[in-house]
């Protein structure tokens, strides 16, 4: 309390929430979505897409370093990842022009896609010969972590809609990388695990980014 008479202006107000939501993380965590505050969902979500994103850097790296070939760099062509049709903010300015909702509804699009492609790429992961068992641990954590994110992100989303029409059908671009990444040539497969590993990475990166904005607006009345 000392503390809160000492402090004035936001920046006391933001470092107490800080302080308060840090107390509270841990009975945050574990309570059911309903339960919680906007604020408390937005720190919920943004911790898990930070740690979400180094679990998928971790994949990545380990993939590139063990399985990666040189020459894809020269002889290929990167594929555009299935969420390149998702419309989302290129810098600061554009991110700053976005409305809240629409943000988040560009955000669950991303997350929602990546559903069925993460579950192929637990099991390609686990099956790869020389792949290490902490990998494939990863890239389950993966699939997982992206599920309560996109859960987060509904419940957030949600709570910005005055009626939520329920069964609305929500459009996601499919992944059609299946066929590649089941077949029995062994580069083609590999090039296929790469590029998911790539991808998620990336898109991962973009949510954890734009949340962190989207957490500076709307909880802290962009003071941050
Ligand atoms: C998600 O993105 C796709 C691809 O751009 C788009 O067709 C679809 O309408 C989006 N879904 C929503 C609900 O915005
Ligand atoms: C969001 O609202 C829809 C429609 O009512 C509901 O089906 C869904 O469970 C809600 N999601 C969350 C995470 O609260």
């Amino acid at each position: 309390m000392q503390l809160t008479l000492t402090l004035s202006g936001s920046v006391g107000m933001q470092l107490l929430l800080l302080v308060s939501n840090l107390l509270l993380w841990e009975n945050v965590a574990s309570k059911p979505t309903s339960f919680v505050s906007t604020e408390d969902l937005y720190h919920r979500v943004v911790e898990q897409s930070h740690n979400t994103f180094i679990l998928a850097a971790d994949v990545y790296r380990e993939f590139d370093l063990n399985f990666a070939k040189r020459s894809w760099l020269k002889d290929r062509i990167l594929p555009l990842c299935h969420t390149a049709s998702i419309h989302t903010p290129e810098n600061r300015e554009e991110v700053h022009e976005t409305k809240t909702e629409e943000l988040l509804k560009a955000i669950i699009n991303v997350s929602i896609s990546w559903e069925e492609p993460l579950k192929h790429l637990v099991s390609a992961v686990t099956a790869l010969p020389g792949a290490s068992v902490s990998m494939g641990k990863k890239a389950v954590d993966l699939r997982d972590k992206n599920l309560l994110i996109l859960e987060g992100l509904q419940a957030i989303y949600n709570r910005t809609q005055a009626n939520i029409e329920e069964n609305e059908k929500f459009d996601y671009p499919a992944w059609s990388g299946l066929e590649d990444l089941q077949s029995s040539n062994e580069d083609t497969h590999l090039f296929a695990i790469y590029n998911l590993c790539r991808c998620i990475k990336r898109d991962i990166h973009k949510i954890d980014a734009y949340m962190k904005v989207l957490r500076c607006r709307v909880v802290f009345k962009n003071e941050c």
